[in-house]
This record gives C-alpha cells, sequence and structure tokens, in this order.
C-alpha cells in the first residue's frame, strides 16, 4: 500500500527499512503515526537519518506508540529524564551496552516492545554498527518437529547474568527482573511467531535438564544469529534506529575501542509475552 506521508526504502527484503520525509521533532500525525507503526511491523526495525531532537522531542516520539519504560537497573541515565538512557563508551569503558546479541530486558515480566535509539556521535574511524536479526525468520525456519518441541517450551530470562554480571550494577530494590517467558512468542499486532531466546538474558528452558537446556539453547542461540536474518545499521550523527523487541534481536558491535559512540534510548513498554497455537 502506497504511503502518503512518509517514503520508505528497505534494507534487505526481510528485516530493516529507512524511513524518509518526517520530521521527528514536530509532533506526529495521525497518518503518520499510522505509516511509521505499519513500517515498524513489517521490517521489525526502521531507520532516520537527520533528526535533531531534543530529550523531550525524543521521549514525545516514544509516548506516540505507549508509555515509556524505566530501566530496572542501570545508573547511565539523565538526570532530569529518568526514561533516557545514555549509550556510550569511550577510552575509558569496560563494557558497552548491547555488544551481545538479546532483544531489550527480557528479563522484565513485560519487556519492552520497542526502543528508539538516537546517536550524537559515531566513532571518528568507523565501527559502531547496530546488527538486527528477523526472530520471525528464526523460528519460521527451524524444522518442523524442533518447532513443535520448542513451542511447548518456556525459557528464564535473568538481569543477574547480564546487569550484575558482566555490567556489574546493582539492582534497584528486591534483586534483578528474573521471569520465565515462552520460547517462541506471540506478536499481538501480527499475530506472527517469534523464536523469543537470547544469549544476553536466557539462563534456562524451564523443565530440562541443565545438559539438555544447554544444548538446545545454543542451537537456538546459534540457528537465530544465522547472517541471513540480519541487516545492519551504519549509523551518522543524529540517526535513530527504532526496532521492535518482540520480533527482532541485536547486537552493538564494539569494533571501535578506543573511541567514543554516544547516543540517548528511549523505550516503550510492552506486554507480557504469550504463545497462541
Ligand atoms: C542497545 O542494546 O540498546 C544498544 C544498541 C547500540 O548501541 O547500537
Amino acid at each position: 500500500m502506497g504511503q502518503q506521508t512518509i517514503a520508505i526504502r528497505k534494507l534487505t527484503p526481510g528485516i530493516g527499512a529507512e524511513i524518509s520525509g518526517v520530521d521527528l521533532a514536530r509532533p506526529l500525525g495521525n497518518q503518520a503515526f499510522q505509516e511509521i507503526h505499519d513500517a515498524l511491523m513489517e521490517n521489525l526495525v526502521i531507520f532516520f537519518r537527520d533528526q535533531e531532537l531534543t530529550h523531550d522531542q525524543h521521549k514525545a516520539f516514544g509516548r506516540r506508540f505507549g508509555e515509556l519504560h524505566i530501566h530496572p537497573s542501570s545508573l547511565a541515565v539523565l538526570a532530569d529524564h529518568p526514561e533516557v538512557l545514555i549509550i556510550k563508551a569511550d577510552e575509558r569503558s569496560k563494557y558497552v551496552a548491547g555488544e551481545e546479541w538479546h532483544s531489550d530486558v527480557s528479563c522484565d515480566p513485560e519487556p519492552p516492545m520497542g526502543s528508539i535509539l538516537y546517536l550524537k556521535e559515531v566513532p571518528p574511524d568507523g565501527g559502531g554498527d547496530t546488527l538486527f536479526a528477523n526472530m520471525y525468520r528464526a523460528f519460521e525456519t527451524l524444522s518442523a518437529p524442533i518447532q513443535r518441541l520448542c513451542e511447548g517450551l518456556t525459557a528464564v530470562h535473568d538481569g543477574a547474568q547480564v546487569y550484575g554480571g558482566r555490567f556489574g550494577q546493582t539492582p534497584k530494590e528486591g534483586g534483578f527482573p528474573k521471569n520465565e517467558h515462552p520460547v517462541v512468542r506471540t506478536h499481538p499486532v501480527t499475530g506472527r511467531k517469534a523464536l523469543y531466546v537470547n544469549r544476553n538474558f536466557t539462563t534456562r528452558i524451564a523443565g530440562l535438564r541443565k545438559p539438555e537446556s544447554d544444548a538446545l539453547l545454543e542451537m537456538l542461540y546459534r540457528h537465530s544469529e544465522t547472517p541471513e536474518f540480519q541487516c545492519r545499521f551504519a549509523w551518522r550523527p543524529n540517526s535513530i534506529a527504532f526496532w521492535d523487541n518482540r520480533a527482532a534481536m541485536h547486537h552493538a558491535m564494539w569494533d571501535y575501542f578506543p573511541h567514543k559512540r554516544l547516543g540517548y534510548r528511549v523505550t516503550v513498554k510492552g506486554d507480557k509475552p504469550f504463545h497462541r497455537t
């Protein structure tokens, strides 16, 4: 169907599209909102170039899609904007956010539906791309017996593995989030099934012995990280990526140390993952 307000250029047939013809600093009219929402549902991650946004405008764009999410443990938030995560790496960094394949905060009881990352500074000699993987494709390309097996399973997603482990953060209250979600989730808008496990947060498949769980998870991780399911975004200053965490995973390349990369992420709340046969 033709768009009336925006133009769409796909990065690959399966995932990723660049949107032009819209200034996200201005309030989004209903037609533009609907077209951007449809483009996100179809392409799983959408990109915008040359956007000049204040933090309030960034949040206002996010709020068009739902309530904003507050991170359960990160201290890298703006003092006056607790909904805005600072995504920064430089010569002092020991780790960067998102350097392992993941769906954002999948350890939450109701993980975020989407994340909107706005980069202001990119490394001077290149690097710092973000990779996105189509988790519908990951599910659909499993053999029928493995699909059936996975559709009956749930898995534990534990924030302690990442936030407490690699990042060395302390939980705000009551420990890091730890929740069980279906291994295959039904997307609440498209109705399609997506594989929903990731190396960052998923620790165990419920009901399996540990060696069985480890082997099955490793197979699913390797499969979902297949390059043919992916697109790769090369950032410029003032670019935005908006991804659907229910249908895509992502991986931030940290191949630019000791150079600096800086941006801000607004995250939109989601609902409890479910599986419908
Ligand atoms: C993230 O996981 O939100 C970070 C992605 C990136 O920095 O490219």
